[in-house]
């Protein structure tokens, strides 16, 4: 193995020449983290295998946003406001933060990575606000992917700002077919393909057969993902981030999109940690802090070894 290979953490350069971080567990699981847009484009298991969706067509040119990974949406999800879609945080370059105030870390993770993005005088001319947006990206030693979000107004004119915020994470899964959602059921959500008009989730668990884009309010903190194809379950832990987006393109909304493939969305599914439904206001001098940790565990649903409330329900 070269010496490069056991850093856990390492800046090199990635596609088109931009900068990207690159954390590795010495168990071999790795995360790559690009400095555009505090994107995450890259999360491998002990085995190499990728947990992530990016899109073959994906753009690496600033300023288009990169399709898949966990892009940041912030500071307005969507096109609920006058600002951009999923606004302009995932197409920004964020700086590495060199001194960020303490978070607490296991001391046992020594791959992870601090990000800032603190708002240009043209960046005012849009969202007229100061803030300070810290995100710390770190891989467990079990190879557990972790994100920390603090957003601070730093505004001195005593101004309050409100936003919404989304990461937007796209996993990849064997055939969207073969994919449940657990965690989910009887809970409300948003429809954004009937007008954001509220309904009531019913039945057992979410399948997916055709176009899904759907806002689920107050979820519980904890939703996995079974994908019986691959016998792997994703399990998602969200702490600061209400809402829960669940989106799939399906075939005709992937035709329109130019950097997207025809039929990537079969391999793809996005289940983003969000707050969305009550936007987050901060008074200068505030902070709000959202998180989310993943992990990809094996799992037997074939052979009835998986019992998805006991998923949910451990630790
Ligand atoms: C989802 C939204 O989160 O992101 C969808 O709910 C949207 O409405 C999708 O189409 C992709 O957005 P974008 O801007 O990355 O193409």
């Amino acid at each position: 193995m070269a010496t490069s290979e056991r850093v856990p953490v390492e800046l090199c350069k990635g596609v088109n020449g931009l900068e990207k971080v690159v954390l590795r567990e010495v168990r071999g699981s790795s995360a790559e983290i690009y400095l555009y847009g505090a994107h995450v484009t890259s999360w491998k298991n002990e085995h190499g295998d990728e947990l992530l969706f990016v899109s073959a067509k994906a753009n690496f040119k600033p300023p288009k946003p990169i399709r898949g990974g966990i892009p940041i949406c912030f500071p307005q999800f969507s096109n609920h406001g006058s600002l951009e879609q999923h606004g302009f945080a995932r197409t920004k370059f964020w700086s590495i933060d060199t001194d960020p105030p303490p978070l607490p870390t296991s001391t046992s993770n020594k791959a992870f990575i601090d990000l800032i993005l603190k708002p240009t005088e043209e960046d005012m001319k849009i969202w007229p606000h100061s803030y300070e947006f810290r995100l710390r990206v770190t891989l467990g030693p079990g190879g557990d992917l972790m994100l920390t979000s603090r957003i601070r107004n730093t505004s001195a004119d005593g101004k309050p700002f409100s936003f919404t915020f989304a990461y937007h994470t796209y996993f990849s899964v064997s055939d969207i077919s073969e994919v449940r959602v657990e965690g989910l059921e009887t809970i409300d959500y948003l429809d954004n393909l009937q007008n954001k008009e509220r309904f009531t989730e019913q039945g057992d668990a979410i399948t997916f057969e055709s176009e899904v884009d759907k806002i689920y309010v107050s979820t519980p903190t904890k939703i996995a993902i079974l994908d019986h194809e691959k016998k792997r379950t994703f399990v998602i832990r969200k702490d600061g981030l209400p809402d829960a987006v669940v989106w799939n393109p399906w075939d005709k909304k992937s035709k329109a999109m130019a950097d997207f493939g025809d039929d990537e969305y079969k391999h793809m599914l996005c289940v983003e940690s969000a707050a969305v439904e009550n936007p987050i206001t901060l008074r200068p001098g505030e902070e709000w802090k959202g998180r989310q940790e993943l992990s990809a565990v094996p799992s037997s649903y074939c052979s009835g070894q998986l019992d998805p409330q006991r998923v949910l329900q451990g630790s």
